[in-house]
This record gives structure tokens, sequence and C-alpha cells, in this order.
């Protein structure tokens, strides 16, 4: 009977023990790195002139760092096609737009 407990109780405590051993391996985020600069979004960001005023790692530029921004998407979106303070009013075709929008945001 004990045996049994022993076994129960070991069985239990490495289940609880592998799932924490891969979520350290998730939150490195060194590997994320290279995802985010080759997305989509990131290519839309690219081709249109953000990048020269906003840096090539959004770290910012003429215009303000873009990670870490406290806006919801509609509000990067209403940026993007109306500009905001010195920033000029961007054109872009929608489906650019969305893509750009949604990965901005994830920033
Ligand atoms: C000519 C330079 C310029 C270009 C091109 C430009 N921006 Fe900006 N952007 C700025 C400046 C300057 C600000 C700050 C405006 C202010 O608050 O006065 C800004 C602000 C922003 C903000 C708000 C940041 C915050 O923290 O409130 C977002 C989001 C943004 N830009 C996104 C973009 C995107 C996306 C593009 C490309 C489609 C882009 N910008 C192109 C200069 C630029």
């Amino acid at each position: 009977m004990n045996h049994v407990r022993c076994i129960l109780l070991c069985l239990i405590l490495l289940a609880a023990c592998s799932p924490e051993v891969d979520n350290t391996k998730q939150d490195d985020s060194r590997g994320d790195d290279e995802v985010i600069f080759s997305d989509d979004g990131y290519e839309v960001y690219k081709e249109n002139s953000c990048i020269s005023c906003h840096g090539d790692r959004l770290q910012g530029a003429s215009g303000p760092p873009l990670l870490d921004i406290d806006l919801t998407a509609d509000e990067i979106e209403t940026i993007i096609v109306n500009g905001v303070g010195f920033m000029p009013p961007q054109k872009l075709d929608d489906e650019d737009r969305t893509a750009l929008v949604e990965w901005l945001s994830e920033r």
C-alpha cells in the first residue's frame, strides 16, 4: 500500500514539475526577436516611411520609440490615417494597414 502511494506521489510531482521546465523555455524572448522582425507587419513598416522616423527596431529616431506603446489597435490605426502632432498622415492600403496595426499593437 505504501509503495503504491509513493509511486503515485512521485508521478504527481513529476507531472507538476515538467510544465515549469517548458515555461522557462518559452520565456526566452531572444528567439522571438527574429520572428518579430521578419513579420509581414514589419515589411509594411519598412516599406513605408515609418522606419525613417521611428527607427529600424522601433527604437525611435525623429519620431518617438514605438516599443511598449500604450495604445489600442484602433488608436494606432487612427494615428496612421490622420497623423498626430508632427507626424504626417500615412497612406497605406487597407490590407497593409491592418497587418501593420496588428504587428505594432503586439510590440
Ligand atoms: C515624418 C516622420 C514620421 C513618419 C514617416 C511616421 N511617423 Fe509616427 N510619429 C512621428 C512623430 C514625430 C510622432 C509624435 C507625434 C507627437 O506626439 O507630436 C509620431 C507618433 C506615432 C505614434 C504614437 C506614439 C505614441 O506613443 O503615442 C504611432 C503609433 C506612430 N507614430 C506610428 C507610425 C507608423 C505606423 C508609421 C508608418 C505608417 C509612422 N508612424 C510614420 C513621426 C513619423
